[in-house]
Order: structure tokens, then sequence, then C-alpha cells
């Protein structure tokens, strides 16, 4: 037996296992292709989840296979990730990097929303254990054709999922004023967005990333602010277009649905909405009762699906914050089934 240090995780390995991770990894690099997203919390996530020999695991956001990489390193010989993702060109990645593992990963291009048609379609009625990883991989921030940057000037588009039809490009031109406004507003918590909304209405008809934050700047003016005046409307933008909030409060129904009796979810988010509704559903599954507190006695008889197992939200360390600067904004909360 080998041991394998997998970002400071110690797992069991065995010795044939160990050098044939090797020799993928060595290969990989060999073909150019080990620019990864860098996973975040990876141990966070593994001291919570416990992945198991012989236990069923789901990748709600696979992406490029880091998570469920250390998921399958850490449950030899025989432990089944199914890794679900809305980006086709990420699930690519993340089947190839994974595919020495043979049939214990198989992936699904699909939303987490629907993560319970998904495991009813491949036979799994429980699940182990549940990561959600939310938001986008650095390659679809940085890389072609994703639209997700101002830092690129591309096509209007910023969808996950290549196959949806409303993108970007919809929105920016679309929407009348309250529309926008209200949506840069919500998403983005951006409190110049009626502003910014006028600016984008006025600058019409809209093609690319660059036409978008150009009116950004102009609605914005002068600013010493440290961050890109287009930041809030782009991720404002991006939520909208992939609905992200919506599929985030139906996709924790069904991994609560889906889990073992003790089986856990974990979820890291990046920024304050989505950690408010993974706070909040949490916080809904924990409870006893929810009747008003002005009823005199209990008439709801809601039950607890769940224990909350991180009342105090667990953040990167510094010395992974120092390592990984995108690291910084990530949240991680985890909830046992009961
Ligand atoms: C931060 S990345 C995950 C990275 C992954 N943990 C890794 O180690 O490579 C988030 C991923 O979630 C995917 N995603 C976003 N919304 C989704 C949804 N509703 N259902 C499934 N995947 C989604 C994105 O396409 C992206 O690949």
């Amino acid at each position: 037996m080998t041991v394998a240090v997998l970002g400071g995780m110690i797992a069991p390995v065995s010795s044939r296992e160990f050098v044939l991770s090797e020799m993928a990894d060595k290969a990989a690099s060999e073909r150019g292709a080990t620019d990864f997203h860098q996973p975040v919390l990876v141990q966070e996530m593994l001291d919570h989840l416990l992945p198991h020999d012989g236990g069923t695991y789901l990748d709600a956001t696979v992406g490029e296979g880091g998570h469920a990489l250390a998921i399958l390193n850490a449950s030899v010989p025989g432990g089944r990730v199914l890794g679900i993702d809305r980006d086709s060109r990420s699930l690519n990645r993340a089947s190839e990097r994974l595919s020495r593992f043979g049939s214990r990963f198989f992936s699904v291009q699909a939303s987490y929303s629907h993560m319970a048609e998904v495991c009813q379609s491949r036979g799994i009625s429980q699940i182990d254990g549940v990561v959600a990883d939310l938001g986008f991989s650095s390659r679809q921030i940085e890389g072609e054709g994703y639209g997700f940057s101002f830092l690129r000037d591309e096509p209007l588009d910023m969808r996950y999922d290549q196959y949806q039809s409303l993108t970007a490009k919809d929105i920016v031109n679309g929407y009348d004023h309250e529309e926008l406004a209200s949506v840069i507003f919500r998403y983005g918590e951006e409190p110049r967005s009626r502003p910014i909304a006028r600016e984008i209405i006025r600058s019409r008809p809209m093609n690319s990333t660059g036409e978008l934050s150009q009116a950004v700047a102009r609605a914005m003016g002068p600013s010493r602010r440290r961050i890109n005046p287009a930041t809030r409307t782009f991720q404002a933008l991006r939520i909208a277009v992939n609905s992200e909030l919506d599929h985030l409060v139906v996709g924790l129904s069904e991994a609560i649905d889906l889990l073992i009796p003790s089986g856990k979810l974990v979820v890291i988010s990046y920024h304050s909405l989505e950690d408010r509704i993974v706070k909040e559903r949490f916080g809904e599954e924990a409870a006893g009762c929810i009747c008003p507190p002005k009823l005199p006695e209990c008439i709801c008889e809601h039950q607890p699906r769940v224990r909350n197992l991180t009342r105090k939200v667990v953040k990167p360390s510094w010395e992974e914050v120092a390592q990984n600067p995108r690291s910084r904004s990530a949240r991680m909360r985890v909830a046992q089934r009961l």
C-alpha cells in the first residue's frame, strides 16, 4: 500500500493505482493538458464528505474534474462518481482527465436542478454524498467563446450550456429599461443599475463584451475603485442568462432528497447571493417547526431533514488564498441528511 498526498490530503492508494495515476498525469502533461481549473477547499470538502470504498458520489458541477478526482482517489478501489455539468466543453475535459478510473467515473450533461431525473435514468436511487462547487471555472472565465469576461472582446454569449437559446445578447438588446435595471440591481447588487441600463439602451445594438464594458464604463464615469466597473453588470447578466439562482434552489432540494441517511451535501459558493440561498435553505431544512412565531401551537408538522454541520461558514486558509487568489471568495457549507 502506498500513500498519495493530494492537496494536503493523505489517502491510501494501492501501489498499482498510484503508479497508473502518475503515468496518466505525465501523459496529460506531455499533451499540454494539465492547466486544469484549480479546485478550492478540496481538503475541507474531503474532511466532511469522507468518501469511502463502495460509495456513490455526485459531483453536481464537475467542471474539469478537480473535486471528482480527489473523491475518486479517496474512495479506492470501488467508490463511484457521477459528474454533472451544464457545459459539455468542461465535461469533455473532465471525462478525458478521469478516463483512467474507468467505470468509476461517469458523466452526464445536465443542470444539477435535474439531478433526480439524471440519477433515475442511471438506476441510482441513493447517493452517499453530493458536492456542488458553484459558479464558473477559470477556463470558462479566461477561455475563448463563453463571453463571461470583460477582459476579452467576444460575442455576448454567457451561456454554460451551448444548447440553451437565451444569450446575453438577447437580454442586452431585448429587455426594456426597467427589466435591465432590475437584473443588474438584483443579480449584480449594483447601485448604479439605472444609469447603466440607460446607457446600454442608448448604445444598442450591442454585439460584443467589449461594447458592453465600454457602455458600463461610460455610465459609471471615472472611478478609483480597484475592481473593474463592469464586474457587477457582467455577474448580473451571467446569473440572468443561466437562471443560476433558480437552478440552485431546485438543486439543493433534489440533492437532499437523494442523500442516504447521514449522507452529506457540500456546497461551495462564491458570492453573497448564492451563499444566502444555501444558508437559508439549510436553515429551513434543519428546522423543526416553521409556523409563524405568533401561532400559539405548531400546526405545520414540519420535520427537519438535515443537520447543519457548518453554522460558521468554512473559508479557505490564508495559505490556499496565497497559492490560489481566486479561492478568496469561496464559502463552504455542509448539511447532513437525517
Ligand atoms: C467552479 S466550476 C467547478 C469546478 C470543478 N469543481 C473542478 O474542480 O474542476 C463550476 C461549474 O459549474 C457548472 N455549472 C454552472 N451551473 C450549473 C448547473 N445549474 N448545473 C450543473 N453545472 C453547472 C459550470 O459549467 C462550471 O463548470
